[in-house]
This record gives C-alpha cells, sequence and structure tokens, in this order.
C-alpha cells in the first residue's frame, strides 16, 4: 500500500506523537509499505524525499511548529504531489491542525479512504498551556469548524469545563470526518465515543520501533544507592515537570536525570538552582530514542506524574520495552504500564509519599522488574502493524462499497456547509478559496445548503441530480440580477423566464449555430494573427491583458463587421470592461447598499446609456441597410420565429449583444489564460502542441480549417474548459421546487458548480492532474461526458458554447504558433473568484519567437 500519512509537526521536533508516527511509518516500511509524510515543515533539517513539507503561514511559530492552513496554495502542492508520486491507497490523519486538515481535504477531494488517529488530549494541552483556554479552544473551534463539518451531536460531560468542550469539537470533528478512526487506547476511544463520535473506531496500541529493540535487553538494578528516576518527554506544564522536580526534592535518598526539551526548561533549571538540587536532578536535554531507552535501562524506574492529559504515554511503552517499572498518577494510563506503582492520588504530597516508600525498600521494584521480564515484545512495533493494516482494508472496503450519499427526505436533512459565520454566511470562504470550498461540497451530500449574505442556496452535487432539475419542467428566475443589470441588458435571455425565455433562446441561438459560426471564424483568425504577430519578443506581458483585450476585440468584430459598426465596437472597446467589473459587485450588494454607491452608480448609468445609444445606432444602421454581413446581429435583425412568426426589436438586440459581451468575454479570456498558462508550465504538451501546429500550419497565418486537423489542441482545450469550468452558477426557484422527495422553497437559489463536479474523482480520474489525453480518441470512451458540465445543463444551457471553443482553440494556436511562453519565475498565477469561471490573476511572461 502506499500511505500518505498527514502530521502537524515535523518528524525532527519532539513530542509523544511525532516518536509514534516515526515508528509507525517505520513499521509499515519494514512491511513492505510505502509512506509519504506531509508535515509543517522544519527549516532546520535535511529534505527527505519520502516527506513533503507544506507551506507554512508567514506568521511567528506557535510552540515552536510552524503553522500550516489548509489553503489552495497547499492543496495545490498536495495534489501535485499526489500526481507525481502515483496512487495513494490510504490518507493517515495523526492530528487536528492545518496539515491534518489539509490530509482530510485531499483524500476527500481524491475520494481516498480515509483513517485517522485521535491521540492528542488538545483540551488538555490548552487548559495547561495557554494564558487564556477558554478563548483559545474557542478560537481553534471556529478556525477547525471553518474546514471540518461539526455537525455530530456531542453530549454534555459533567464537570467538562467550557474551553475543554471547546477543544473537544476539534478532536471529535476531525475523528468524526474520516471513513475509521484508530485510538491508542481504550480509555482514549471511550472518551472519543463518549463526546458523541459515531465512526467505527479500533483500539490499535502505538509500538516501539524494533530496530531500537532488537538486541537489547533489560539490565539489572542494584538494590543499593538512591532511588534514581528518569523522566523522558516534553518539558511543558501537562506533562508536570515541575510538580516531579518538587516530589524528588521531597524525597530522601532520591536522584532524577530528565531528558527532554521544552518550553519550560528555564523554569526547571532555576527551581533547581534555587532548591540547590544540582548533585540531584539533572537535565540532560534533548536526546535520540535509543539514548532515552538506554538512560531508561540504566534507571529504577520512570517518573510519569501526567494526569488527564497523556491518551497512552510513549514513554511508557518504552519503559515497558526496557523492563523498567513505572511512577505514575493518573488511573487512565493503567491500561498502558503493566507494572507499575501508582500515588493514591497526583498531589505532589502523594507522589513524594510513592517515591519514599520506593526507595525506602526496593522489593517492590525488584517485583514490578520480574513481572516485566518477557514484555518487550508486546510493544514491539511490528506486533501493531497488522492490526493497522486491517484498519486500512477496512476503511478502503468501506469506501469502495459506500452507496452514494442518500438523499435527504425533508429539507431539515440537507447539511449545510461548514465554516457559515453570522451576517455573512459562506461568503468569506467561497471568496478566500473558491474552488476549496465547492470541493469540499459533494462529501456533505447530493445537496448542500449553503448561505451567501441574506441569501440561502441550495447547490446540487451530482450531474445527475442537477441535470433531473434542469431538464424538467422547474422555472428558474434571476430577479436579483436582472435589477442589478437593467440599465445595461436587463432584457437578456439569461434573465427571461418561463415562455418568454423560451421564445428568447429560440430567436437568438441561430445567430450562434455551427452554420455561421464558419463565417465569424474568418473573422476571429484575422484578429488572432495580427494580434499574435504584433506581440513583443523578449519582454515582458501580461498575457492576461492580452487574451482580454484579444477576445474583446473579436467578440465585438463577430457582433459586428460591417464597416459603419466602427463606433460601436470604439464604445464597447471603452466601456466594457468596467461595466463587466461592476456586475458581480452591483448584483452581490442588496438594492439599498448599491443604491448608497452614488458615484459608482452615477459612472454606471451614464456608461450604460452610452454604449446602449452606440449598439443601437449600428443596429438601426444594419435595419436600414438590410444586408447580411455575416455577423451576430445580422443574424438576430433577419430572424424570424417559425412557430410565432416573432422578429427581435432594437431593443432585444441591444440587449442580447451585450449579454454576449457580459457573458462571452470574461471567461473566453480566462479560460484562453489559463489553457496559456498550463501549457508554460508543461513542456511535454507545449511540444507536442507545437509538433501538431508546425505539421498542419507551418509559419504562415493560422485559418479556421486548420482546427480540424488539430486534434491534440482540442483535446487541450478541453481538458482546460474542464480543469478550469466555471465555479458557480446559480438561478432562483421560481416556484416551490421539488427534488425527490423534499420541496425546496421558492425563491431559493439553485446552484451548481462545474468545476466541483469535473474535480470529483467519481467522474474522471485523478482530476486534480491537467491532462488532455482523457480526451482522446482511445481515452474518450472512459470519460464521462455528463460530468461535463462547464457551459451548463438543459433550459438554459450556454447558447455560445462552440463559439468558445472555436475562439479559445485559434487565439491558442495563433499564439503558440509563433511564440515559446516562459513563465515570469517567481510569480505566482493565483485563481481570483470575481467571475463565474475563476481567472489568471496575471500572467506576467516572455514570449520567444519559434
Ligand atoms: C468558455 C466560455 C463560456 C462558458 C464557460 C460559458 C458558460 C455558461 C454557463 C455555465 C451558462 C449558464 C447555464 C445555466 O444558467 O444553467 C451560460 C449561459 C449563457 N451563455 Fe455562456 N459561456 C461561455 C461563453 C459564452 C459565449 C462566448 C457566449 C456568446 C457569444 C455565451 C452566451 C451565453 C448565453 C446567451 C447564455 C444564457 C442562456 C440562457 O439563459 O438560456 N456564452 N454560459
Amino acid at each position: 500500500m502506499h500511505i500518505a500519512m498527514f502530521v502537524d509537526y515535523h518528524p525532527a521536533s519532539l513530542g509523544g506523537v511525532q516518536t509514534a508516527v516515526a515508528g509507525l511509518r517505520r513499521g509499515l516500511e519494514r512491511a513492505g509499505h510505502r509512506v509519504t509524510l506531509f508535515v509543517a515543515p522544519d527549516p532546520a533539517t535535511e529534505p527527505d524525499p519520502d516527506i513533503v513539507a507544506l507551506h507554512p503561514l508567514s506568521i511567528p511559530a506557535v510552540n515552536g511548529f510552524e503553522v500550516v492552513a489548509p489553503n489552495r496554495r497547499n492543496a495545490a502542492l498536495i495534489d501535485a504531489e499526489f500526481a507525481a508520486r502515483g496512487p495513494i491507497d490510504i490518507v493517515h490523519t495523526q492530528s487536528t491542525y492545518g496539515v491534518a486538515i489539509a490530509g482530510m481535504k485531499a483524500a476527500r477531494r481524491h475520494r481516498i479512504p480515509l483513517v485517522h488517529t485521535a491521540q492528542s488530549r488538545d483540551d488538555a494541552f490548552i487548559e495547561h498551556t495557554s494564558p487564556a483556554p477558554y478563548a483559545t479552544a474557542l478560537a481553534l473551534r471556529a478556525l477547525h469548524g471553518r474546514y471540518v463539518p461539526h455537525a455530530h451531536h456531542m453530549p454534555h460531560r459533567d464537570g467538562e469545563s467550557g474551553a475543554a468542550r471547546h477543544a473537544w469539537w476539534t478532536i471529535s470533528g476531525q475523528a468524526q470526518a474520516a471513513d475509521r478512526v484508530i485510538a491508542p487506547t481504550r480509555h482514549f476511544a471511550d472518551l472519543l465515543l463518549a463526546h458523541g463520535l459515531t465512526r467505527p473506531i479500533t483500539v490499535v496500541s502505538n509500538g516501539v520501533d524494533d530496530a531500537l529493540l532488537d538486541g537489547r535487553t533489560a539490565v539489572a538494578r542494584p538494590a543499593d544507592g538512591p532511588l534514581r528516576l528518569v523522566w523522558c518527554g516534553r518539558l511543558s506544564g501537562e506533562k508536570r515537570l515541575l510538580e516531579s522536580i518538587e516530589a524528588v526534592r521531597r524525597t530522601d535518598h532520591c536522584v532524577l536525570d530528565i531528558y527532554g526539551d521544552g518550553d519550560l526548561r528555564g523554569a526547571a533549571v532555576g527551581r533547581i538552582v534555587e532548591r540547590r538540587l544540582g548533585q540531584r536532578i539533572r537535565l540532560h536535554g534533548r536526546v535520540s530514542q535509543a539514548e532515552c531507552l538506554d538512560a531508561m535501562a540504566d534507571a529504577d524506574a520512570l517518573l510519569f506524574p501526567s494526569n488527564g492529559f497523556d491518551t497512552q504515554g510513549m514513554a511508557l511503552l518504552e519503559a515497558t520495552a526496557v523492563g523498567l517499572p513505572v511512577v505514575y498518577c493518573d488511573p487512565a494510563l493503567a491500561e498502558s504500564v503493566p507494572a507499575g506503582v501508582r500515588s493514591a492520588d497526583p498531589s505532589v504530597e502523594a507522589l513524594a509519599e510513592t517515591l519514599a516508600e520506593l526507595a525506602a525498600d526496593r522489593s517492590v521494584l525488584a517485583e514490578l522488574r520480574t513481572r516485566l521480564a518477557g514484555r518487550a515484545d508486546t510493544v514491539r512495533q511490528s506486533r501493531q502493524i497488522a492490526r493497522v493494516l486491517e484498519v486500512y482494508r477496512d476503511a478502503g472496503a468501506a469506501v469502495a462499497s459506500a452507496t452514494p450519499l442518500a438523499m435527504p427526505r425533508t429539507l431539515a436533512d440537507i447539511p449545510t456547509a461548514p465554516g457559515r459565520v453570522p451576517v455573512l454566511g459562506h461568503s468569506l470562504r467561497a471568496l478566500a478559496d473558491a474552488p476549496g470550498f465547492v470541493t469540499s461540497l459533494p462529501a456533505l451530500g447530493p445537496i448542500v445548503r449553503v448561505h451567501f449574505g441574506r441569501q440561502t442556496g441550495y447547490v446540487l452535487t451530482t450531474p445527475d441530480l442537477l441535470r433531473e432539475v434542469n431538464l424538467g419542467d422547474a422555472e428558474f428566475e434571476r430577479e436579483d440580477l436582472r435589477e442589478a443589470i437593467a440599465d445595461i441588458a436587463g432584457g437578456a435571455v439569461n434573465v427571461l423566464r418561463g415562455p418568454e425565455h423560451r421564445l428568447r433562446r429560440r430567436m437568438i441561438s441561430p445567430a450562434l449555430r455551427q452554420s455561421r459560426l464558419a463565417e465569424y471564424a474568418e473573422a476571429a483568425a484575422d484578429i488572432a494573427n495580427a494580434w499574435a504577430a504584433a506581440l513583443p519578443a523578449d519582454r515582458r506581458v501580461n498575457l492576461m491583458d492580452e487574451a482580454h483585450g484579444l477576445v474583446l476585440d473579436t467578440v465585438s468584430a463577430t457582433l459586428f463587421t460591417a464597416d459603419f459598426g466602427d463606433s460601436a465596437r470604439r464604445e464597447i472597446r471603452d466601456n466594457v470592461p468596467w461595466l463587466l467589473s461592476q456586475v458581480i459587485v452591483r448584483t452581490a450588494l442588496p438594492p439599498r447598499l448599491r443604491g448608497l454607491r452614488m458615484i459608482a452608480n452615477y459612472r454606471w448609468r451614464s456608461k450604460s446609456r452610452h454604449l446602449r445609444a452606440a449598439v443601437g445606432a449600428a443596429v438601426r444602421e444594419y435595419r436600414r441597410r438590410d444586408e447580411d454581413f455575416n455577423d451576430v446581429v445580422s443574424a438576430l435583425i433577419r430572424h424570424t420565429d417559425s412557430e410565432t412568426g416573432a422578429r427581435l426589436s432594437d431593443d432585444h438586440i441591444i440587449d442580447e449583444a451585450i449579454l454576449m459581451l457580459a457573458g462571452g468575454v470574461g471567461s473566453m479570456a480566462s479560460l484562453t489564460g489559463w489553457l496559456w498558462h498550463e501549457v508554460s508550465l508543461r513542456p511535454a504538451i507545449a511540444e507536442r502542441l507545437y509538433a501538431e501546429l508546425d505539421a498542419v500550419v507551418g509559419t504562415g497565418d493560422v485559418r479556421p480549417e486548420h482546427l480540424a486537423a488539430m486534434p491534440y489542441l482540442k483535446q487541450v482545450v478541453s481538458e482546460t474548459i474542464r480543469f478550469w469550468g466555471p465555479w458557480i452558477s446559480a438561478a432562483n426557484a421560481g416556484a416551490d421546487l421539488p427534488i425527490g422527495d423534499v420541496v425546496i422553497p421558492a425563491g431559493a437559489a439553485i446552484m451548481f458548480s462545474p468545476y466541483m463536479v469535473q474535480h470529483d474523482p467519481r467522474w474522471f480520474t485523478h482530476p486534480e492532474s491537467f491532462d488532455p489525453d482523457r480526451w482522446s480518441a482511445e481515452n474518450a470512451a472512459d470519460t464521462v461526458k455528463k460530468a461535463m458540465i462547464s457551459f451548463g445543463v438543459g433550459r438554459r444551457r450556454c447558447l455560445g458554447d462552440h463559439f468558445a471553443m472555436l475562439e479559445i482553440a485559434l487565439a491558442s494556436a495563433a499564439l503558440l504558433s509563433r511564440w515559446r511562453i516562459t513563465p515570469v519565475p517567481g510569480h505566482r498565477v493565483r485563481a481570483s473568484n470575481r467571475d463565474f469561471v475563476l481567472s489568471p490573476s496575471a500572467l506576467p511572461v516572455t514570449l520567444r519567437a519559434r
């Protein structure tokens, strides 16, 4: 098996979880499996080919650990590593912070079985180490809940503090999100169940690396001399180091050797100096696990005074491994201590009393040693591996046989996406990371509730459901959008409803039919060739600005080819980019807030008026000439509906022309930009495209008829449209909308996300790899076409899909037949979500002539 293990602590750092993970990793490798470890970085360590350090946030380390967020950048890194390292069979998370959450999200994205080992008492840790436990636990709960559903029922427990309860939401939420859970001890498994965990949980003890045990035997200890205690672990409050020092101080004839490091080191040194304990208590600092075992072998007992914190205690296993008795306090740890002495209670007094008894009479220890003899093998890591593998297999089988998440029976059954905040709902999450947000939804169910500000939406997460709804009788409306764009195109097809919408679609679709496209393609090719020829060599260019300019010119030229369309084209170039940038802001704002943007509103109205006037003047001139100029406006003017005899008015044509600019320019420019970006990052794809372009286009201009002879270019276009499909599309239910047993109330937004469906491994294998070959003639049969929904589904499906494919292909052929693209080093391209298609923020590149 290939296991991707996610843990927030770098293996070079100190702690029981790190030791446990290191042991498990080596145990699995020894059993012939492969482990890739995803961790927070540790700048001081050498790179290890099997360790992937995620990107940390640029904030100070917390408790010595770099902070990693489960953000888009890390998702991209994980996806690239998964793709490069070959199939991953299991994702195994071992903590509850950013790295583990990123692992959980990756498992869900890639539909890989997810196992979580719960082994940290974050509640006790926070209570012991934070100056403001309640606020810290609450903040962590809120942060965690942004990514991981906290939807399970968590019963109230008597005596549990508010801080602990907040912390348990993250502990149990993380476990609940997995397919299978491992706990190292029965008592901790019971605590998880008592906090509402309903996932299957298996107790599998941690283990000590076999290599450390081989050849090691328990050493007999002399019965005279002081009682020699050893302390191994992190020097921090929850481990009760200072209490240990105090107990030893109160015990005559007793010495303590402390191994480990941590934030209490300074305090411990101070206490030792102040109480003049230098002869009896020695701090040795951090040592390797092998040295720690050696130190244990040379001691009379392990002092392990933590209480209510450890879930198992790696040092307890190590003590068993070397046959060392343990002095401890916490009754819950008895199951990990085969031979030890427990103090009457956790107080320093009781601990000192126990130590004094042992110092006075060593026979107890001798008897415990006899009990421990021969038990070392029980804690070998290899003993635990078979059970871990069983859990992995179980998780795999559960995922493989999982019936798709059931359809909700009532509105209340529909899960709400995690991370909702008051007033803004999920807007912040979606704005911060739209792809991450939408791809997290299918794991919640076929319908998921989201809130964008005051709007409640229902996201349909499967293509089948989307088809069922969009091909059915349901009527949709877009009143909010219509109202927001009323000045500029409030009567266009995409905001009409019912019979009016159907008639308008019939009226305008002939203008974008494939037969008509052949005519527009000539103009589009001429514009693309002239543009590509004029690009500057060896200078920095922002290809995203170029894509916008080129696509805008092409759409306006295909709307109006005639010379007298000049002024309309000029108005389009001057006004459309700003107007488009406003559409999304205007739609997002409630009308009352929108009204407050007085200057922007004035500009909006004035520019809209100018644009409509210029387009209107051109349309009137077309009507006067009554000629077919082989462009979109000619087609719109000349069309008569065969069923009703209806013709489009000037206002209708202005609305539709502006909608084509609004719906077509941003989306086509973004997708064209993404194609160039993907190709610039992938030499293998670029070379195949160059070879095809050289063979078909040669050194001359690109012509529309070349496209049919370039199947690989078509594959790259299709893959770009799959990979970078629109992240959101929405319309409101015009009446109560039944879906299965549920009735969605009239007015609610019904949403779908092509990006989400097209990144769902149920429909596309390895969806995160950009692979044009999935569209090749040989593979096409295996590709689930119904899941390709970038242009929508059903009665509102995009009317410009063929036009868009044609333009993206022509623009790319014109660019790539002349130029090689070298991205500016160090520039990170971000996906901006200000439009329904994600857009590359900027594409700074240098072009070199081919
Ligand atoms: C790659 C670029 C494009 C993408 C990804 C795209 C995608 C979409 C999507 C998802 C819808 C909405 C479907 C729904 O609401 O269910 C839509 C509608 C529409 N698109 Fe496109 N589109 C693109 C380019 C174009 C172009 C170039 C034009 C026109 C020249 C265009 C014209 C339209 C029209 C008129 C509608 C409204 C259809 C209706 O409401 O009945 N689109 N498009």
